[in-house]
């Protein structure tokens, strides 16, 4: 199965693909972790990348559709892919399009996870993650079994540089600027699959389980 998840900053996207990819059998691909994961290896990627995160902007699409195009050429993609933090602007939509067409292939479903604000910013804001594994945490809906570390390895968890409440609250503004219209694009489509993000994590996880099962 080929995926997008949509949704804005905080609503699940991260949470949700965890058990897709574990439940479908494909590979997740989520740019914000290429990105976080360029930034500690301070790579020239890294560098360019950071200073647009930090400030709750979009890294320009230039430097996220190659990627992203590139990583679809993977063998282990075969199967499917969630697509996660991408594509985030009608641009990047119009590239995958195409890449995909090229490929001989197509989208199959765009989750599209729909959350208040208010709860975006409590979410995202209270988040905590796993700088070892990833695996993220909440600090009041999600937590460790021992505070601030994680279940899996211990590590100490930590709180994401674009998670402060002025920059959770730009990049809110910026998926509704420069993000939403892609719920018009795919439903244009007929690939949306609007989901209630609000709900709790495993109500959500099986009302996009019901969704995905309609469609297959
Ligand atoms: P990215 O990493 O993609 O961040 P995002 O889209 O802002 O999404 P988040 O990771 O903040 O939220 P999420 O929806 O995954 O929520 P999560 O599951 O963690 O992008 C970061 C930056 O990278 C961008 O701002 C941009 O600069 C750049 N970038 C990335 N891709 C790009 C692209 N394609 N083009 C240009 N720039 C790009 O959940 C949040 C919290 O809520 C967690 O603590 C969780 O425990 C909790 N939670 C989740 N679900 C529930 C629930 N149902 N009930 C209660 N709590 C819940």
């Amino acid at each position: 199965m080929r995926l997008v998840i949509l949704g804005p900053p905080g609503a699940g996207k991260g949470t949700q693909a965890a058990s897709i990819v574990d439940t479908f059998n494909v590979v997740h691909i989520s740019t914000g972790d290429i990105f976080r994961e360029n930034i500690k290896n301070d790579t020239p990627l890294g560098k360019k990348a950071k200073s647009y995160m930090d400030r709750g902007e979009l890294v320009p699409d230039e430097l996220v559709n190659d990627l992203v195009v590139d990583r679809l050429q993977k063998p282990d993609v075969e199967n499917g892919f969630l697509l996660d933090g991408f594509p985030r602007t009608v641009n990047q939509a119009v590239a995958l399009d195409a890449a995909l067409e090229q490929m001989g292939t197509k989208l199959d479903r765009v989750i599209n996870i729909v959350v208040a604000s208010d709860l975006l910013i409590d979410r995202a804001v209270g988040r905590r993650v796993c700088p070892t594994c990833g695996r993220t945490y909440h600090i009041k809906n999600q937590k460790p079994a021992v505070e601030g570390k994680c279940d899996d390895d211990g590590a100490s968890l930590i709180q994401r540089d674009d998670d402060t409440e002025e920059t959770v609250k730009k990049r809110i503004d910026v998926y509704e600027r420069q993000t939403s219209p892609l719920i018009d694009y795919y439903k244009a489509q007929g690939l949306l699959l609007d989901i209630d993000g609000s709900k709790d994590i495993d109500v959500v996880f099986e009302d996009i389980r019901a969704g995905l099962d309609k469609e297959a």
